[in-house]
This record gives structure tokens, sequence and C-alpha cells, in this order.
């Protein structure tokens, strides 16, 4: 039996109210959980309540709250130095670009810039790609984001609100469409390919024939699996094509991995399950367990710039890599497997459920990245906002944290170390939460 708390309560309530008045209203919040303390999935609220995180934080909590390794890294590191600048030297910011080398989707040696954020990270991709070509353009896609500064929001194209009241944005950024095989945007001729195949003869054959030429672009920036724009997983062949486009054309390829990679699909970085190597990796979110962090790392060939042509002060600040090392180490050693094997059985029970519940009209994704987009009904595909956003309530209401994306998207994106016991717990709460919606909304559509 699931039962339903009385939430917000009375305590939550009042720090709701209070953030109200001193905290920007900008933050886009769905439900009022006001978090008093964590340990692995699990999370309480300052009214005593439990929830299992499926949400981990937006993908970043990737060794679960309060890890007791990365605690212990955090407080030791603490008591040393908590920040010394970039404009010094010190062991662990050396150790950790060391390990990013190591893991690197690329053969080439990996240089490491590190950021706190994963905007900063892309903001960082983009400067470097333009340093190095001296060309002025970059192409990214629909449905794509990749930060909230003026370069990574120009690159972002997912909802006109990151945009509105903003402008005007970056010059020479180019959009085109994402391979986004469950609702494809452009015609497809099977005979010809894939859906991926479409999207890059159209930047091939429109794109770079009708509005900028192929020598001026410096970079293509993509999402491996597009993360905010709603946890689409491209048709096959799109980034082994767009890889091809770029050697052609000496454009930099630059994997947005901030919030699919380090381990969360069950490899190191998603775009290593389309066995390409891209020239640049943006990461930030999972990397360092919640202690803000980024890192853009590239190949060794790219890193052309001179001192002094972009840096910060926090970068490759201690505790963000004490917390690094020790996240990357907690993923090496079984975490990585488990966002796998979890993810799997995750996935598989939450296909076999859109098979009971006519509004939910896909489930896809790798590892512990998994998206669930709902319908007004399957033939047709229209996005169905208000049963998103009515079954993230209501998972809210039984103790299970979940957060939208897309236009009709509910992500799972749990500790990469949440045991199965709990992963069955969740999806019995989801579909409890569902059963009911689809009662009151998909009955309610259909009258
Ligand atoms: C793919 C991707 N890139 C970049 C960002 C921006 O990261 P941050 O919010 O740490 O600046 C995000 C955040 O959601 C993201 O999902």
């Amino acid at each position: 039996m699931i039962r339903k708390y009385p939430v917000p309560g009375p305590k939550a309530r009042a720090i709701v109210e209070r953030d109200r008045k001193v905290v920007s209203p900008s933050y886009p919040r769905d439900c009022p959980f006001v978090m008093s303390h964590g340990q692995g999935s699990e999370v309480w609220d300052v009214d005593g309540y439990r929830y299992i995180d499926c949400a981990a934080g937006i993908a970043v909590c990737s060794t679960g709250h309060a890890h007791p390794d990365v605690v212990r890294a955090i407080q030791q590191q603490a008591q040393q130095f908590i920040h010394i600048s970039s404009d010094f030297y010190h062991d662990k910011m050396v150790q950790m670009a060391e390990k990013l080398d190591e893991i690197a989707p690329f053969e080439e040696r990996a240089v490491c810039f590190f950021t706190n954020s994963g905007t900063e990270a892309v903001e960082a991709a983009l400067k470097l790609a333009r340093f190095h070509t001296g060309r002025p353009y970059l192409i990214g896609f629909y449905g794509g984001f990749h930060g909230r500064t003026y370069g990574a929001i120009s690159m972002t194209a997912s909802k006109p609100a990151h945009h509105r009241g903003f402008g005007p944005l970056l010059n020479g950024v180019i959009h085109a469409p994402y391979a986004d095989p469950y609702r494809p945007v452009l015609g497809v001729n099977p005979a010809a390919g894939d859906f991926g195949d479409a999207c890059v003869d159209y930047l091939e054959d429109v794109v770079l024939r009708s509005d900028v030429p192929a020598d001026e672009v410096a970079a293509i920036l993509v999402e491996p699996i597009l993360g905010e724009g709603g946890y689409v997983v491209p048709a096959p062949h799109f980034l082994p094509r767009l890889r091809e486009l770029c050697d052609r054309h000496g454009i930099l390829l630059i994997a947005d991995e901030v919030q699919s990679g380090v381990g969360r699909t069950g490899t190191w970085w998603a775009v290593q399950h389309s066995k390409i190597e891209p020239d640049i990796v943006c990461s930030a979110k999972g990397i360092a367990s919640g202690v803000p962090f980024g890192a853009m790392v590239a190949r060794q060939s790219v890193v052309t710039w001179e001192p002094g042509s972009h840096g910060n002060t926090y970068g490759g600040n201690p505790l963000a890599c004490a917390a690094g090392l020790e996240t990357l180490r907690l993923v090496e050693s079984g975490y990585m497997q488990n966002a796998r094997d979890v993810g799997e059985h995750m996935l598989q029970a939450l296909q076999a459920m859109a098979l009971r519940h006519p509004s939910v009209g896909d489930v896809r994704g790798l590892g512990l990245m998994i998206g669930v987009d709902f319908v007004t009904d399957k033939a047709s595909k229209a996005p169905a906002h208000d049963i998103m956003e009515a079954v993230v309530r209501g998972a809210y209401e039984r103790g299970l944290l979940l957060l939208g994306c897309g236009r009709s998207v509910i992500r799972f994106a749990p500790p990469l170390n949440i045991p199965i016991t709990l992963a069955n717990e969740a999806l019995a709460i989801f579909e409890d939460a569902l059963t009911e919606v689809e009662a009151k909304l998909v009955v309610a559509t259909m009258k």
C-alpha cells in the first residue's frame, strides 16, 4: 500500500515562504521539497518525510548523498587547505587532470581546463574552438541545453523561456535538427539510412550550402543524449556521421557530457556508445558528487591557447578535486556497472509499464539516464505536458523525487549506486502516481 504524505509539511511551508521573499524567482521549481539530509539514494525533508531520490540534484549526486568516502575526502582536504587559486599549483588538481586524461574518450593525450559548473565548461570549449580554428561559426541543435551563461545559452535551443528577454545572443550560432527518432522533424528515406543520416544530410546539404561555409565553422556542439531537451537517445547514425562531417571540413566536435557523462549511461562517456572520438568533452554535474566542479577535456593538439587567454579563480579547487577523485574512484570500482545493470532493469520495467498505460508514448535511455515520454495518444505522439507535471507531483506526494525535461518527459536519473530494491520501490510509486493521474486526466481528455 503506497501512502501519500500531507506535503508540504509545516516546516517546509515556512521555509518556502521565506525563500519566496529573498531568493530569485527565476529558479524553476516544481515541488516544495525542502531537504533536511540524505543517505545514498534516500533523502528526508525537514518535516521528516522520507523520499527516494531519482533526480539526484539534476543527475549530480552520482555516488548518492553523503557517501562516507567522499565526505572523508572533503573533510581531509578542508583541514589542509580549501583554496589556493589557479595561479599556483597543487597535487590533486594534477591528479584530477591525469585521471581525466586516462578516461577521456579519445586516444590522444587530454588536457583539462577546470571550472565550477557545466556552463563554464561549455564556455571554455566554445572559446577554445574559436581560438584554435580561427573560425567564427558554431553549430548546435534544437533541443540542446548547454547552460545559462551567454555563450552556452546561445547554443541552447530547448525552450524559448531560456532566451526570452535576454537577446541579442552570441553572434555566429546556428541550430539544426537533433536526430530524435521518436519525433523526427524531417522526412526520412529508409533506403538512405536512419534519422541520424537525414539530420546530417540536412546540415551538409542545407546549412553548409545555404547558410555558412563549412570552412568557417569552428565547432559542432552536441549532447550525445539530450538532457534537458527530453532524454533523447539519437538515431544510431547521427554521431558517427557528425564525426565524419567534422573530419571532412576541419570542424571540431564537442561532446557536451555535462549530464550524460561520468558513468551515468554505463560507460564513462555516452559518446562511447557510438564508438566515435570527439575533440573536446565538457563535464560537470556527476563529476564530484555535488561539490561544484566542471572540466573541459580537450585533445592536446587543440589546446593551443596561450597563458592568460582563459582562466578563472576557482578552477581546480582543492575541495572539488578531492571530491572528484573519490567520485571517479567509486564510479570505476562498481557504480558504473551498477548504472548499467540497474539501468537496464529499470528501462525494461518502464517499457513493460508503457504497455499498461495509454499515456506513456516512449521509454528510452541508456544506463541510469532514462526518459518516459507522455503523449495525449500513442498514434499522434502529441506531448502531454499536463500528465507529465501531474505525475511528478503525484510521485512527490508519495515519497519519490523526479524531474521533468523536454515538453512531456519524466527523467529517471538516480545516484549511480542505487540498489535494485530502492529502484523497484521507486518504480512502484511511479506507477501508482501514474495510475491515479491517468484515471483523472486521460479519462477527462477522452470525454
Ligand atoms: C548537457 C548540459 N550542459 C550544460 C549544462 C549546464 O550546467 P550547469 O547548470 O552546471 O551550468 C547542463 C545543465 O543542466 C546540461 O544538462
